[in-house]
């Protein structure tokens, strides 16, 4: 009976983790998901435990992102120029962003994200 309830218990924990993120500390980048379906290419999945075990903090906040999910307004003519994932993602620090299916890698649902205050 008690190994029962574990095993349940179990569950819920797996299937409410699941749903929101793949894994813990994973960001879901998808602002720009109209673009992204006409090009055919997957929202972006950030590792952002990745990243925070190899840099700190302060190399990418805020120089380069706003530390607030949803809030940086990121395409891919900026990458390639070297902007945002593209100040290391340009085939020095990182691979280069030709790899679309690296980033563009998440298959769950897509949170909606608050448009930014007009200014
Ligand atoms: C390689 C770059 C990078 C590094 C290093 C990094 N972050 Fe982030 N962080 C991001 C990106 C990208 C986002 C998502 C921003 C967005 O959604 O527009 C983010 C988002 C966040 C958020 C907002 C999460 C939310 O739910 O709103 C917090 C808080 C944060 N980072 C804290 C940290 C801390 C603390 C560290 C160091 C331990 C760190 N970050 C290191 C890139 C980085
Ligand atoms: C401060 C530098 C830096 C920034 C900014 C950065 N990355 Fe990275 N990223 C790295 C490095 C270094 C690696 C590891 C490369 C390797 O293993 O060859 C990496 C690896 C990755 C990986 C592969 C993770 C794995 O499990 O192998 C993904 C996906 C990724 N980055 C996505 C992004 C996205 C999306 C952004 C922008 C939102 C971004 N990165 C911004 C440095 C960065
Ligand atoms: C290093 C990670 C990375 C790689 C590699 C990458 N992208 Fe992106 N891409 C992003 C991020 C981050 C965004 C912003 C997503 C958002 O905020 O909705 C984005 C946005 C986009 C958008 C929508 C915005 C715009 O610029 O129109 C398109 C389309 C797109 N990417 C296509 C591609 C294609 C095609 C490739 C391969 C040639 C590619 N991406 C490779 C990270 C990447």
């Amino acid at each position: 009976m008690k190994k029962a309830i574990f095993v349940s218990l179990l569950l819920i924990a797996v299937i409410a983790a699941g749903t929101v993120y793949a894994e813990y500390g994973d960001i879901v980048l998808g602002r720009k998901m109209e673009s992204m379906e006409k090009a055919g290419v997957k929202p972006v999945l950030f590792p952002h435990w990745f990243h925070r075990i190899r840099f700190k903090c302060k190399v990418c906040h805020e120089d380069i992102f706003i530390m607030q999910r949803g809030a940086n307004d990121i395409n891919m003519n900026a990458i390639m120029n070297g902007e945002f994932c593209g100040k290391c993602h340009n085939g020095q620090i990182a691979w280069e962003p030709l790899y679309c299916d690296r980033c563009h890698s998440w298959t769950g649902p897509v949170p909606p994200y608050a448009k930014p205050a007009a200014k």
